[in-house]
């Protein structure tokens, strides 16, 4: 299929996951794709660029969540996404939350960090403008079992071709039979004995202390699990994942201990915590879940603006991180955006998921010149 002849995906063709279907039939039966997949003219090797000791073809790529089994892999490095992500793993297999787990929503606007509403209105369907699409997920960080993950993860690996690397998100989980370090760490050696090139290690979600808030917001949290894992896995370059800062001190003092511990890579954002609530005023998802991530075009503004603090900071603390930007990429433009503000790579999962020739539309409109 000729490049400039892409079919417009959204809203005429349906998602390549379906949020109808449980996250295990998504991963049996998924990606849902069956247009042509694009042509593409490779940039001359001499304009890749480095990413972590890889030489990539260009700085864009799919972050952790929509990409569930070397399948998915497989089609997004097809679809011209040169980084992709394995969905996060677990040291064990781990159960999904129950349906619904994602939901359109309204978040009256573009969210901003400090005076938005925390609440967001269920919508039965997403807005017709690409650039608003806007949903919220709560899977609860489901993964697949070790036997299968040791076969599926050189599957991925080798489904790509030459310029482009996968790198395979890691995260910890609570047990009785040892501490939450050691359970982080056997992930990132599963990852690595798997064959994983690059690790993420996502410190975006909830620390087992829950007055520290996040894994990402604590200094020496981030040393401590980032430093174990740096050695555990050595010499495969790790990325932290994390979320929005309460302030800019904060960025700064988690950065140095990040760079301290030789952590290579700084991802963000995940998505941004807000209730969901029905059209009468009830959480959307049930009791049990209050809250739940929001995701999509409403979150660009305080991704963007958490990338411009970050550069500033690996700047100025001469920390020499790689800055992954992450959050509300849903038009082929808003790439620029975040290189723009100071990304040396940026990635979408909201916005592939509903529009997979958004990297062919990248590529296509960068070979213009
Ligand atoms: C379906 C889905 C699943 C996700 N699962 C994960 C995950 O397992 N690990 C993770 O670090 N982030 C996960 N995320 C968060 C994304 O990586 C990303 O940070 C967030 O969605 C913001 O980007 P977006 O606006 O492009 O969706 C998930 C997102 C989506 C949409």
């Amino acid at each position: 299929m000729s490049l400039n002849k892409l079919p417009q995906w959204y809203p005429q063709q349906p998602a390549i996951y379906d949020i109808h279907k449980t996250y295990l039939e998504n991963a049996a039966d998924g990606p849902f794709f069956s247009g042509p997949l694009p042509k593409r003219a490779m940039p001359p090797k001499e304009k890749w660029i480095d990413f972590l000791g890889h030489s990539v073809a260009s700085p864009i790529g799919v972050a952790a969540g929509p990409l569930l089994t070397s399948r998915w892999v497989d089609l997004a490095g097809k679809l011209g996404f040169d980084i992709p992500i394995y969905k996060t793993i677990r040291s064990t297999e781990y159960p999904c939350h129950p349906l619904p787990n994602m939901v359109f929503v309204d978040t009256h606007g573009m969210i901003k960090h400090q005076a938005h509403p925390k609440s967001a209105t269920l919508v039965m369907s997403p807005s017709p403008h690409l650039e608003d699409l806007a949903v919220t997920n709560s899977f609860g960080m489901p993964s697949k079992s070790p036997q299968f993950l040791i076969e599926d993860i050189p599957r991925a690996n080798a489904s790509l071709q030459d310029g482009q690397v996968m790198v395979v998100s890691v995260g910890g989980t609570v047990r009785s039979d040892c501490t939450f370090l050691e359970d982080f760490v056997k992930a990132a050696e599963l990852a690595k004995n798997s064959g994983a090139k690059i690790i993420e290690a996502n410190f975006s979600c909830p620390n087992i202390d829950k007055s520290e808030g996040c894994l990402y917001m604590t200094p020496a949290t981030v040393f401590e699990i980032g430093k174990a894992i740096v050695r555990a896995v050595a010499p495969i370059p790790v990325i932290i994942k994390a979320g929005i800062f309460s302030s800019e001190e904060q960025m700064r003092d988690v950065f140095i201990a990040a760079a301290r511990a030789g952590i290579r890579a700084v991802a963000g954002i995940n998505t941004v915590s807000m209730a969901v609530i029905d059209e009468k005023g009830q959480p959307a998802l049930g009791p049990k879940r209050l809250t739940s991530g929001i995701c999509g075009g409403p979150i660009r503004e305080v991704a963007l603006q958490f990338v411009e603090t970050a550069a500033k900071i690996n700047r100025r603390e001469k920390l020499d991180l790689t800055l992954i930007g992450v959050g509300g990429i849903t038009l082929p433009e808003h790439f620029d955006l975040f290189f723009n503000a100071g990304a040396d790579v940026a990635m979408s999962a909201t916005g592939m998921m509903w529009d997979p020739y958004l990297a062919a539309r990248y590529h296509q409109n960068h070979a213009k010149g």
